[in-house]
């Protein structure tokens, strides 16, 4: 099978080291967490930021030798994967400092997406991913729909950076149409994406591409851990160009943009909505050479999930002054179960924000549809407003203990988060 390649390398963008499958079906690979010496402070995976970017395809066999030299217990959580429940690094399986471990697991048929790796060790996730520990995985589907077009990884990270560097310059050529993936891998920040009001195309979310296009957005909010594979076509002449900027967007007194590394320490307190636009990446029309392809108008089939009956009721609070981040009324505790299911049984819940403040809302193990939604989508993380209630759906398939939580950090940290088990 050919093995495809992110052409953002050679396009002036900083590259993520790409990660080579070892042979055909299984991909041995190994990361080291490790403080950087270039850069006192931060911690990497294999000593860049973001960590290396791992590609695979539907059914490939991963193995990954896990090498902790942090100073501090660590996990690799592969965020959004349906993976069995002993390889999913969330904090029931912590890596002690100096130690070793093996993560091995196959990429489900059907989830070709884009995901994201990171730490998962209760009360230091915020720490450690602030500090550099992230990265992206891309699971290409056996059939691709947009083969063809540029596909570019974008891992927006804390403070600002788009693939470890500040405002990188991208090319596109006249008349080309390039697909992106984007992530918003940082601790706490919400970017309020938008290419200076140029249309552009919504392609997939999280758990990987949509029925159809979604075509004409001129912005898209993405709440910390939340991906989009987005459609960018040029539309300067050769020599112009245009900013993928973050607009100023109010996520609640203390869920929003953070002053720095480790913004959400101290609960947030302090951070502010940026005054303006910030560039994030400036996308440069230069004449070159691409593939011309018209994008399919038709990408997959989803199947809405079936209607579960009943619903759990999920309530976030927190925020005000002297009151914890809990659901529920309950911070996190690990001896507790807080939620069941079945392997295979669909589950409704309605979760709601009694917050002042935004929280995106993550389930561990699987993707869900929100059935709000104006599209069918997958999803495993999504941001729900102060007093807005979030109704999802969603199915195991593997049993054991769930996390849920929000992806705030410095809010998961304090307890945001609870425990799904499904047997
Ligand atoms: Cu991205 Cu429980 O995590
Ligand atoms: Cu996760
Ligand atoms: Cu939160």
């Amino acid at each position: 099978m050919e093995r495809r390649r992110f052409i953002a390398l050679a396009a002036g963008l900083p590259a993520l080291a790409l990660v080579r499958p070892a042979s055909a079906r299984d991909i041995d690979l190994a990361l080291t967490a490790a403080p950087r010496a270039a850069a006192p402070g931060t911690w990497a995976y294999n000593g860049t930021v973001p960590g290396p970017l791992i590609e695979a395809h539907e059914g490939d066999r991963l193995r990954i030798l896990f090498r902790n030299r942090l100073p501090q217990a660590s996990t690799i959580h592969w965020h959004g994967l349906a993976i069995p429940e002993a390889q999913d690094g969330s904090p029931f399986h912590p890596v002690a400092p100096g130690a070793d471990r093996i993560y091995e697991f196959t990429l489900p048929e059907g989830s070709a997406g884009t995901y994201w790796y990171h730490p998962h060790v209760h009360g230091t996730t915020e720490e450690q991913v602030a500090r550099g520990l992230l990265g992206m995985l891309v699971v290409h589907p056996h059939h691709d729909p947009l083969e063809g077009l540029a596909d570019v990884p974008l891992v927006i990270s804390d403070p600002l950076l788009v693939n470890g560097a500040r405002r990188p310059r991208l090319a596109i050529a006249p008349g080309e149409t390039q697909r992106w993936r984007i992530l918003n891998a940082s601790a706490s920040r919400y970017f309020r994406l938008s290419l200076q009001g140029r249309p552009f195309t919504l392609a997939g979310t999280d758990g990987g591409l949509l029925a159809a296009p979604l075509e004409g957005l001129t912005e898209h909010l993405l709440a910390p851990a939340e991906r989009i594979e987005i459609l960018v076509a040029s539309r300067e002449a050769a020599g112009g160009s245009v900013a993928l900027q973050a607009l100023p967007y109010d996520a609640g007194t203390m869920g929003m943009m953070g002053g720095g590394m480790m913004g959400g320490m101290g609960m947030g307190m302090g951070r502010r909505t940026p005054p303006g636009p910030i560039d994030l990446l400036e996308l440069r029309t230069v004449p070159g050479p691409f593939e011309a392809r018209t994008p399919p108008r038709a990408y997959r089939a989803i199947e809405p999930l079936a209607r579960a009956r009943d619903a759990s009721r999920f309530v976030l609070t927190g925020g005000m002054m002297m009151s914890g981040f809990a659901i529920n009324g309950r911070t996190f505790d690990m001896a507790r179960i807080d939620a069941e299911s079945r392997v295979g049984e669909v589950q409704r819940w309605v979760i709601e924000n009694a917050s002042p403040m935004d929280h995106p809302f993550h389930l561990h193990g699987t993707q869900f549809q929100v059935l709000s939604a104006p599209v069918l989508a997958w999803k495993d993380t999504v941001n729900v407003r102060p007093g807005q209630s979030v109704t999802i759906a969603f199915r195991h398939d593997h049993p054991g203990r769930w996390m849920y939580h929000c992806h705030i950090l410095a809010h998961e940290d304090a307890g945001m988060m609870g425990v799904l088990r499904v047997s």
